[in-house]
């Protein structure tokens, strides 16, 4: 069942088309990767998600609700359901201690404290950051930052999270740690929408969007839209890492199959 439906959605700041006529939908419990060169329209799309931003044209669906036409209580429960998290990790962060931080959704939705207690904790552990509820946010590492904010939106109970270049300030230990805490939360049937210029990360999803211009240039699997390599290249992005790896050793005559993209996955295919 489709959880967001986008139609003919076209979104102008002034005189700048940030989306032109979108459509597509995402359905309940799936991983979708959204990518595109910068300026395609992809934070402006996410911000339509939850009802951030509302389409100058068209209409967007969350759980049957049009974002455009929905009073202040269902605007609230759309945001509920649909949580944020953004690139900067130190902009989100507000409370003095991590779970005082993840306790400020639930706080606002006026729950009882010992819910409150429950759901901090439940929250905390899905991110595997229990063991510091009670740090500064200001001393963790960009990836723990990040896990925090996840905890802060998963207090709420969210049926899907849009991640907004949610890895694109921190390591490569970080971007791990961000990593297997969505594939960990989508394994639980929370829908994940994540925004990223890493083709790896793209790879591992169940489903690729890709905007060029505010439209839809590509949309499918991994191996349809990485089987486009020459539009993607006139786009200005690249194929993950591996797909080139795969390339070179099949030049070599190692025949790596042309839908391999993951290091999983050639890991795999290497010791079949
Ligand atoms: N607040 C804004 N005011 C005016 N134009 C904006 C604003 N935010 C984004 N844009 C423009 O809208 C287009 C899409 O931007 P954005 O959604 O941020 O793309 P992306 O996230 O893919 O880089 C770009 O042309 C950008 O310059
Ligand atoms: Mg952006």
């Amino acid at each position: 069942m489709a959880l967001i439906e986008l139609t003919n959605v076209s979104y102008l700041y002034r005189e700048t088309t940030a989306l032109a006529n979108l459509s597509f939908h995402v359905n309940s419990g799936e991983f979708l990767a959204v990518i595109g060169p910068n300026g395609s329209g992809k934070s402006t799309l996410a911000q339509h998600l939850n009802g951030l931003l509302l389409p100058t044209e068209g209409e967007v669906l969350v759980d049957g609700i049009a974002t455009s036409t929905a009073d202040s209580d269902q605007i609230w429960e759309i945001r509920r359901q649909v949580g944020m998290v953004f690139q900067n990790p130190d902009n989100q962060l507000v409370a003095t201690t991590v779970e005082e931080d993840v306790a400020f959704g639930p706080e606002n939705l006026g729950l009882p404290s010992a819910l409150i207690r429950e759901r901090v904790d439940w929250a905390l552990e899905q991110v595997g950051m229990s063991h510091l509820s009670r740090a500064e946010p200001h001393k963790l590492s960009g990836g723990q930052k990040q896990r925090v904010a996840i905890a802060g939106v998963l207090a709420m109970k969210p049926k899907c999270i849009v991640l907004d270049e949610p890895t694109a300030m921190l390591d490569p230990q970080g971007r791990l740690e961000v990593w297997e805490t969505l594939r960990g939360l989508q394994q639980q049937g929370i829908t994940i929408i994540l925004v990223t210029h890493f083709m790896e990360e793209a790879a591992r999803a169940q489903r690729i969007l890709v905007l060029s211009q505010g439209s839809l240039a590509l949309c499918g699997s991994p191996q349809e839209v990485f089987g486009h390599g020459q539009k993607l290249s006139q786009l200005g992005l690249e194929l993950p890492q591996i797909a080139e790896l795969g390339h070179e050793l099949r030049k070599s005559g190692i025949l790596v199959p042309s839908h391999i993209f993951t290091t999983e996955a050639l890991v795999t295919w290497l010791c079949k």
